[in-house]
């Protein structure tokens, strides 16, 4: 029976709201079975606009196509439709280059593993944070966006643009630090990157997935303000300014309701206060019912099909509580036949990724698996993100850089020296055609140094044979020897894939076993010591850090990391990281941690707006060393700090503008930081919030002048009475500097009704 064109155009125009109402006329009415498909049907021609082939489409479907597209087809592709030749999106997991695409995280990570994709592995999140360096992450997103064409998919999950609440966090090292600021900048640039080459991205986990302990079942209690301050401005700047296709939900609750099915935040702060226009899929296995999912806003359950039936009946899904299967066809349709979904819905669900398939161009141009990954210039980009994301944290009495002609001999030591640790655990690891240790990078650079290898302690859990007394007690010799017959020992500690992973947490912020003894040995046994990091979250270093000379932070630096590392030991790169992180001193330091991992499966974020440096330099904690910091082989000077009221019509307050001087020998970048004090509103503020960067290149004796423009929303709050962003008048300060404990200059700027 044909529905009458009334009711259809009445459901077709509440479902589908950003169908022009013209176009909406236009549309023909639902088959209720399928007709057949003329070959000029108006969604297939790629003239029209997007929303005039999707009101076309939908009209063409019935329902029982319609609630197919609600669920996968497997692991990683969504479904297809042959008669009405609606192609499947194909994934791959992101957001650190492409991973393999079969089979869960567990299989398709471990060594052996039945699908290889070798791919260019880049950087860990933390690490492209630590460039500060938003132009770079719009090209790593078109660099990993080609290879995902390359290799057939059309679709990347990425950017993770989760905070960093604890240093524990075992995924923090794929997301973009402490700061929403800062994680908005790259999480836009990254969506824009990839966007741009047509490829779909996937903003994840919205929202607040910031522990893995219990990630299925952990209840975050968290209040408004602190939400929208902290947790949601990079989900915002990637909808409303990168105009992202996808978001992905996350595993856990917030507010006692699982992500997957919150109408509070998919359907309300999602789709209407921030006006997101693309679907919304589920975490893997992350959903519990059908009608109430559905109606609170998830558009596409992953996975699906028999292989979402299998993973669902695991002992191991069982035991996590990893849920699904839930927007299978034959349920969906049961609840909108029940009347428990309305169709107007369905329409709304299906016609977001519909209109995805056509925006991105997937529909009339299907990706085919035929181009090159891993190019030079995929390579180039890993390269630079390494370097520029490596910060030096210590350089007393300038040890670094070494001069390869006057140094005779280097003894490279420790669990992370000869093995390239490119990333951490879980489904973002990439696996790479090669990869260089440090140790290959050193000797590739140090040609006519003598470089001697040295373990010097296991890397904990990974090889038992090294794991006695007494092959820890040889190693330990050994690597003293090395470091006391070397000029400069080089000792490369932290952690691996198997101790900073998704879907557990990192057990406490200590160096991995026996690495804080190996350190405080070989500094004894060579006063020219240089401890290199690598890891993807704080770590303690109580114990070494005031005998240590110099120390560098390398993170997870991918496929070229060791390449980088020797750059800038070397000077050939000049250091230019700068935290996206506080290091606190101890774990008990930090923010969260009397609120964590929770208790009875409820977290209360008592902590608030307080995270990272908010907390710490509001309340007068000392960390070991603050969010932005990270040194140069040059110095900077910074002056003439002006803030003047915009004179432009449109949104903008002001502008600053400084000059920033290098005042050193070498060629450098520094990252200019603009912090935003408001020492007068009515309500409890941070003492300083990020609310501006940029990355200045200068040569030796060269000055330039950079400038910031701010908004009203620079100095705003969320008020949740008011249930909108607020910005008291008065006077705030405006400060510059190097690090948010190395303000160089303020001025005031006042704010008028
Ligand atoms: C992770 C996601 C990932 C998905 C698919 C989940 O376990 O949380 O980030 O994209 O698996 O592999």
């Amino acid at each position: 029976m044909r529905r009458t064109l009334i009711p259809f155009f009445a459901v077709l125009f509440a479902v589908v709201p950003f169908v022009p109402a013209d176009i909406l006329a236009q549309a023909a009415p639902q088959a209720a079975s399928p007709a057949a498909v003329p070959a000029d049907a108006p969604y297939k021609d790629a003239r029209l606009p997007a929303d005039r082939r999707v009101a076309d489409l939908l009209s063409r479907m019935t329902l029982e196509e319609k609630a197919t597209m609600l669920s996968g087809a497997g692991w990683m592709e969504s479904a297809a439709n042959d008669r009405l030749g609606i192609p499947a999106i194909k994934m791959a997991d992101g957001p650190l280059g492409v991973r393999s695409w079969a089979g869960s995280s567990a299989i398709t990570n471990l060594a052996g593993a039945p699908l290889k994709v070798l791919s260019t592995s880049f950087p860990s999140g933390v690490d492209m944070a630590a460039t500060w360096d938003t132009e770079l992450v719009q090209r790593e997103g078109q660099a990993i966006a080609q290879e995902v064409k390359a290799l057939g998919r059309d679709m990347i999950l990425g950017p993770t643009v989760n905070i960093n609440r604890v240093p524990l966090w075992g995924r923090n090292f794929e997301g973009y630090g402490e700061d929403p600021y800062l994680a908005a900048r790259l999480g836009v640039a990254y969506v824009k990157g990839v966007q741009g080459e047509g490829v779909i991205p996937s903003v994840k986990h919205f929202a607040a997935n910031n522990e893995e302990f219990e990630r299925h079942r952990i209840d975050e209690q968290i209040d408004a303000r602190t939400l929208h301050e902290i947790y949601l401005p990079a989900f915002k700047a990637a909808v409303e300014e990168g105009d992202a296709w996808t978001v992905m939900s996350a595993y856990n609750l917030v507010n006692g309701v699982h992500c997957g099915e919150s109408k509070a935040l998919l359907d309300e702060i999602l789709k209407k206060e921030l006006g997101f226009k693309g679907f919304v899929i589920s975490d893997w296995g992350s959903t519990y019912s059908t009608a109430s999912t559905v109606n609170a806003g998830m558009d596409m359950e992953m996975p699906g099909g028999a292989t979402a039936r299998a993973m669902i009946v695991s002992p191991r899904s069982q035991l996590s509580g990893n849920s699904g299967t839930w927007l299978a066809a034959d349920k969906v349709l049961a609840e909108v036949k029940a009347g428990n979904i309305s169709e107007a819905r369905l329409n709304d669900n299906v016609g977001r990724i519909l209109r995805v398939i056509f925006v991105s161009g997937l529909f009339d141009h299907p990706h085919t698996a035929t181009g090159e990954v891993d190019t030079p210039a995929q390579q180039a980009v890993a390269l630079q993100g390494a370097t520029e994301g490596i910060v030096l944290l210590k350089n007393a009495g300038s040890l670094l850089p070494l001069d390869a002609k006057k140094i005779h001999s280097i003894a490279v030591i420790g669990p992370n020296a000869a093995v390239a640790r490119t990333g951490g655990g879980g489904s973002s690891m990439v696996r790479p055609r090669y990869s260089i240790a440090p140790l290959d990078g050193i000797r590739t650079r140090a040609t006519g140094v003598e470089v001697k290898y040295a373990l010097g302690v296991g890397m904990e859990g990974e090889d038992p044979t090294q794991d006695t007394p007494e092959a820890r007690a040889k190693a330990l010799q050994e690597a003293v020897d090395a470091a006391a017959h070397a000029d400069v020992a080089v000792v490369v500690v932290g952690r691996y894939s198997k101790l900073e992973a998704e879907s557990f947490d990192v057990k406490t912020m200590d160096l991995a076993a026996g690495q804080d003894e190996l350190i405080e040995a070989v500094e004894k046994a060579n006063p020219h010591t240089i401890v290199v990091l690598n890891s993807g979250d704080p770590v303690t270093m109580t114990k070494w850090i005031a005998q240590t000379p110099a120390l560098l932070e390398m993170w997870y630096g991918g496929q070229e990391g060791g390449h980088a590392l020797a750059a800038i030991l070397f000077g050939d790169a000049n250091p230019s990281g700068k935290l996206p992180v506080s290091f606190p001193k101890k774990f008990e330091d930090s923010p969260a941690s009397a609120n964590y991992p929770g208790v009875n499966l409820k977290v209360n974020y008592a902590e608030g707006i307080y995270v990272g440096y908010r907390y710490y330099d509001t309340k007068n904690v000392e960390p070991q060393f603050p969010f932005g910091f990270g040194l140069s082989y040059t110095t900077f000077e910074y002056s003439d700090l002006k803030v003047t009221p915009s004179q432009s019509s449109g949104n903008e307050l002001a502008n600053v503008s400084l000059k920033v001087k290098n005042t050193g020998t070498r060629a450098g970048s520094e990252v200019v930081q603009l912090y935003v004090h408001d020492g007068h509103s009515k309500i409890d503020r941070p003492v300083r919030e990020l609310k501006g960067f940029k990355r200045v290149e200068l040569k030796p004796g060269e000055t330039k002048t950079v400038g910031f423009t701010l908004d009203r929303s620079d100095l705003s709050y969320w008020s949740p009475e008011k249930k909108a962003w607020v910005a008291d008048p008065g006077t705030f300060e405006i400060q510059v500097g190097a690090s948010s404990r190395d303000i160089r200059l303020h001025a005031p700027l006042e704010l008028k009704k």
